[in-house]
């Protein structure tokens, strides 16, 4: 390394002592099985569903520097139906999503994570994000155990067990079950996952749909029951969802549920029990409001050493017009670059991420190694290496 980058350094530093990971969702992998019980199942790649746009995440990475993506799938797809939850997978299906993360970390040396987008759920994804059959509940026969979780998380782990940028994201936003089964699901992954002999950071959900203002709330909260889970390896965080409209679900335009006031008691809970969190999904609209709000978010984050990588909501390859979150349902595109609102205007990339996300990804991010709970060697995008 030459002197004069490393004197450089510490002043670039500044902007950030502890995010490592930052980035974008890569929601679309998840689409086309909407409809009546079985559409888009298995679907048609680049047709019904797609990964993600090769030249999106060039440009989100070899522009905007961003280190992280979230590739959503469906279990359906992966592991399907016809031989049930586990370890048989549609080899076709699963090259497509091989690809769409090899891009991401081999081709691009970014960080991936595999984001099975089922809400705790399996056999049918025609209504999510509330049909199908809750992975582990023994009363209803039609359901997947939760032996089958783990199984199908050896495999996939077994898969990508040799490549570091790999982050296993256990499952997308459980809700109205128990705590006890997400905790109960969410281990038998940790285990299959180690078992299978990958060390891999594993980012695990809690329940109500892994709110973060939700986190120490309600009756049965995850608060109570998610730092009991146990992991040989020490490489398993939370991972949080947390928007902030007035019901937390990131479909309205308005943003009034400040981050710092909301996530303080999980916050704390974090430290309680020394655990580090991503927030992968959380995302506003092109008002002032919002842009408040997310600057506040990510500052939130990058000022608090528990949170140690982030996802915005979202990018992907299909969204055309249409939003990914926090609109009001109007159509102003996504978070995907050159994303265009349905009357032609720049759309959410360069309304909102371009002003708002974009100065505050931290210039020094993780480029190298293992992706792990403490982190790992921040450097610049230009002094990467490799
Ligand atoms: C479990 O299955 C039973 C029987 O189908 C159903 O009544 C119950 O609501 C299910 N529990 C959950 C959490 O979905
Ligand atoms: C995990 O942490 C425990 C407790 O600090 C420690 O005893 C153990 O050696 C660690 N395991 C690994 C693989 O780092
Ligand atoms: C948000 O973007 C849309 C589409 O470009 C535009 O019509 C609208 O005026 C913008 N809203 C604000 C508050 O800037």
């Amino acid at each position: 390394m030459k002197a004069t980058s490393a004197l450089l350094a510490p002043l670039i530093a500044g902007a950030s002592a502890t995010i490592y990971y930052a980035g974008v969702a890569e929601s679309g992998g998840e689409f086309g099985a909407y409809g009546t019980p079985g559409t888009g199942i298995p679907g048609t790649f680049g047709k019904d569903y797609q990964f993600i746009n090769q030249a999106g995440v060039d440009t989100h990475v070899d522009k905007n520097h961003l280190n992280l993506f979230r590739i959503a799938f469906l279990l359906e797809r992966m592991s399907p139906p016809s031989t049930g939850l586990g370890a048989t997978f549609d080899e076709t299906h699963f090259g497509h999503f091989k690809d769409a993360v090899d891009y991401v970390t081999v081709t691009k040396g970014a960080y991936a994570i595999l984001d099975p987008h089922n809400y705790m759920r399996y056999n049918d994804p025609s209504a999510q994000p509330y049909s199908g059959s809750v992975i582990g509940n023994s009363s209803d026969p039609k359901a997947a155990t939760t032996a089958q979780f783990g199984e199908f998380w050896g495999e996939l782990a077994s898969r990508f067990k040799d490549n570091e940028k790999v982050i296993f994201g256990l499952m997308n936003e459980p809700h109205d079950m128990t705590t006890e089964l997400v905790l109960e699901n969410n281990q038998a992954a940790i285990d299959a996952i180690r078992a299978a002999g990958a060390e891999n950071l594993i980012i695990m959900p809690g329940n109500s749909w892994t709110g973060g203002h939700a986190w120490t709330e309600g009756s049965d909260p995850s608060s109570a029951l998610l730092n009991k889970f146990k992991d040989p390896a020490n490489n398993t965080a939370i991972d949080i969802h947390e928007y902030l409209d007035v019901d937390f679900s990131g479909s309205h335009a308005q943003c009034v549920s400040d981050a710092a006031t909301h996530l303080a008691d999980l916050t704390a809970w974090l430290k309680t029990n020394n655990l580090k969190a991503f927030i992968t999904e959380f995302g506003g609209a092109n008002n002032t409001g919002c842009a408040t709000m997310l600057k506040d978010m990510l500052n939130y984050m990058s000022s608090n050493e528990e949170y140690i990588g982030w996802t915005a909501w979202a990018a992907g390859p299909f969204w055309g017009p249409n939003s990914p979150c926090c609109t009001d349902s109007a159509q102003l595109g996504s978070l995907e670059p050159g994303s265009t609102a349905a009357d032609g205007t720049p759309g959410l990339y360069d309304t909102v991420w371009l002003p708002v996300f974009q100065p505050l990804v931290p210039e020094e991010l993780q480029w190298n190694g293992k992706a792990t709970v403490n982190g790992g060697e921040l450097s610049t995008f230009e002094a990467r290496g490799n």
